[in-house]
């Protein structure tokens, strides 16, 4: 059903605008937003799209197109909505929003999010930058959709208790269609790099695993590497965070780690000299030097970060043997979720065949396949016209 026809079904009165967020794939730089290094996603195709109204009242009423039943958030109150398993993250952005002083009005939005949740591809920052960008527009603010992200991360560490990095709200605000953001989460500068991928498509994908428990492993390593900072800056004058430390002077310092704390450094200071190396692959066209660092990332990511898992070591490997393959690694926080390949278009339904075919034998259940479209984020439909 159309998203209008179905917000006046369940809300009784028009839509008036609709917008949306993009969920993102991040092509490599990988658990180093969160350290100060830079990273290279893009925004998707795949998307939250919201129907908006503003109802009146001081309420904010949310439903999605798969969960209709409406839920209130008080825009007075929106401390008060933790515990919601549908809701939290569009409070956790109105009590940042408030916090950073923009005007809020009460309304109705109906969620259509074609982000898979659990994929790995962000389905919460496509949530978090559609509700701020809605509701911001809605109270009449200036918008500047660098704000926007900022404020919707904070919504996740302080609201949802996940510790993430500014990556994912990041582009899901500012990616832009056909190019990679190469954006320095340092400083928050970017740049557009054009994603001419030739004769090539990147594939995603989702491995299906269930039940994920990424949070706790997530800030599991955020605390790891803080860590590794703290007893690297003793040694290393003027680094303020571990982006800062070259891959040399992590072997000079080895002996101040533990042998767990080097791993996750090394594949911090690694992963960011392989996005200066693929950033570079990209500007010259070198797809063969692009696909080999997408593989080395993965190596790093599984053996010294630590956060891939059978599923997503089974997909990678499939995927790397393939000849019609030039690369692949997992992307987002890991542990489940989606793999990012580089594969060649004459090759793609074998390739799909063949590592579902190794997949499935081996995991006992099939992946999902997805040819990315690397599109906008932020993307404003306007006024609804009916
Ligand atoms: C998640 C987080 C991001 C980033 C990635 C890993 O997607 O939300 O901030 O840390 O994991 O690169």
């Amino acid at each position: 059903m159309q998203l209008v026809t179905m917000f006046r079904e369940i809300f009784g009165a028009p839509a008036e605008e609709i917008c949306s967020a993009a969920g993102r794939v991040n092509l490599i730089g990988e658990h180093v937003d969160y350290c100060g290094g830079r990273v290279l996603p893009a925004a998707l195709s795949l998307k939250c799209r919201v129907a908006v109204r503003k109802n009146g009242t001081n309420v904010l009423r949310v439903a999605a197109t798969d969960i209709p039943e409406i839920v209130e958030i008080d825009l007075n109150a929106p401390e008060n909505y933790r515990d919601l398993k549908w809701g939290n993250y569009q409070a956790g952005v109105v009590n940042e929003m408030k916090k950073a002083g923009y005007r809020l009005v009460g309304c109705d939005i109906l969620y259509d999010c074609t982000v898979p949740f659990g994929s790995g591809l962000s389905s919460s920052a496509a949530i978090e930058v559609a509700t701020a960008y809605a509701l911001a527009k809605a109270g009449g603010n200036k918008i500047d959709k660098t704000d926007l992200a900022v404020l919707s991360q904070k919504a996740e560490n302080n609201y949802c208790g996940v510790n993430c990095g500014i990556m994912d709200q990041f582009v899901s605000a500012n990616g832009k269609a056909k190019h990679a953001l190469l954006l320095n989460c340092a400083t928050l500068e970017y740049e557009y790099l054009p994603l001419d991928l030739k004769e090539c498509v990147l594939v995603l994908t989702n491995c299906n695993k269930p039940h994920n428990l990424i949070v706790s492993k997530y800030n599991e390593r955020r605390g790891e590497v803080d860590k590794a900072l703290l007893l690297l800056k003793k040694r290393i004058p003027n680094i303020s965070c571990l982006a800062d430390v070259k891959p040399y002077q992590i072997e000079e310092n080895r002996s101040v780690l533990t042998p767990l704390l080097y791993r996750r450094a090394r594949h911090v200071v690694g992963e960011c000299d392989r996005v200066r190396r693929s950033a570079e692959a990209l500007r010259t066209g070198d797809l063969e030097l692009f696909g080999r660092l997408l593989n080395e990332s993965h190596r790093s990511l599984k053996e010294d970060y630590e956060v891939t898992g059978i599923e997503l070591d089974t997909l990678a490997s499939a995927a790397q043997n393939s000849p019609e393959c030039l690369g692949s690694r997992m992307t987002g926080a890991g542990f489940g979720g989606c793999t990012v390949s580089l594969v060649r278009k004459t090759g793609l339904e074998r390739f799909k065949e063949n590592v579902g075919k190794e997949y499935t034998d081996k995991i006992g259940y099939a992946p999902t396949f997805y040819v990315a479209e690397v599109a906008d984020g932020i993307i404003d439909e306007g006024e609804v016209k009916e």
